[in-house]
């Protein structure tokens, strides 16, 4: 059978991340967060103090940035310039600020071209808001998740729980309608459904039941592409 790129997009919150690693430890493919590169990039402007109205300073620390991932024995970890920022890009300092940041033209327009270039040897899972509209409109597979409000709050609060945060639920609510405005409305590839996605709404549905909705999706389309 034939290998596939597949695209998954959807709100903030609403499963990507458990969906895409889930599937790519399924079918043997490499998973790639694109949302943790708008957050390294985050990261690296607040180290450095670079505002995003600064555009020389944006274009020339966009120079020095290199992203890549290491899949190690806990999950995958991100390393910006070799340095493994995982819990730095998961901050609430980094989450406050990388919607704005994702909006500046100049981050996508270099992020873009490195999730291209990982991209090339095909056989990835890469999520995000523009994978299947602006990265890789001819994936094999598009998934455009979503899951109701109240169930993605819901989630969202029982991952800061975990790592011992307990936020009350309008606030994780503000900030997820606030990042899901942002990043809908911008002018630069906007969150949309590609109009050949297919919508999986997992509201309720279990993770080993969207599993397997995806992965019958993905052989499906693996063997259709063989046809070509
Ligand atoms: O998926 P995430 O929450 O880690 O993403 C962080 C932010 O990055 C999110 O608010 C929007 C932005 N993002 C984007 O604009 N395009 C992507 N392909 C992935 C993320």
């Amino acid at each position: 059978m034939s290998e596939i790129i597949i695209a998954i997009d959807g709100y903030s919150s609403c499963g990507k991340s458990t969906l895409a690693r889930a599937l790519a430890a399924e079918l043997n493919y490499r998973y790639i967060d694109s949302g943790a590169m708008y957050r390294a990039v985050t990261l690296f402007f607040l180290e450095r103090g670079i505002r995003m109205d600064q555009k020389p300073e944006v274009e020339s620390a966009l120079d020095q940035i290199h992203i890549d991932f290491q899949h190690g024995p806990d999950g995958l970890i991100t390393l910006l310039n070799g340095e493994n920022v995982e819990e730095g890009i998961r901050s609430m300092a980094v989450a406050a600020k990388v919607s704005p940041v994702a909006t500046i033209p100049e981050v996508r327009r270099a992020l873009v071209r490195q999730q291209q270039a990982l991209g090339r040897a095909r056989q990835i899972v890469m999520d995000g808001r523009d994978i299947g509209t602006v990265v890789f409109p001819h994936a094999g597979l598009k998934i455009f998740l979503t899951a109701s409000l109240e169930e993605r709050v819901r989630r969202r609060s029982l991952q800061l729980l975990a790592k011992g945060m307990s936020v009350p639920d309008d606030e994780i609510r503000k900030n997820l309608l606030e990042r899901d405005y942002i990043d809908s409305t911008r002018s630069d590839s906007p969150l949309m459904k590609a109009p050949d996605a297919v919508v999986l709404d997992n509201t309720n549905l279990t993770e080993e039941e969207q599993l397997l909705v995806a992965v019958t999706l993905a052989l499906m389309r693996k063997r259709r592409s063989n046809l070509y």
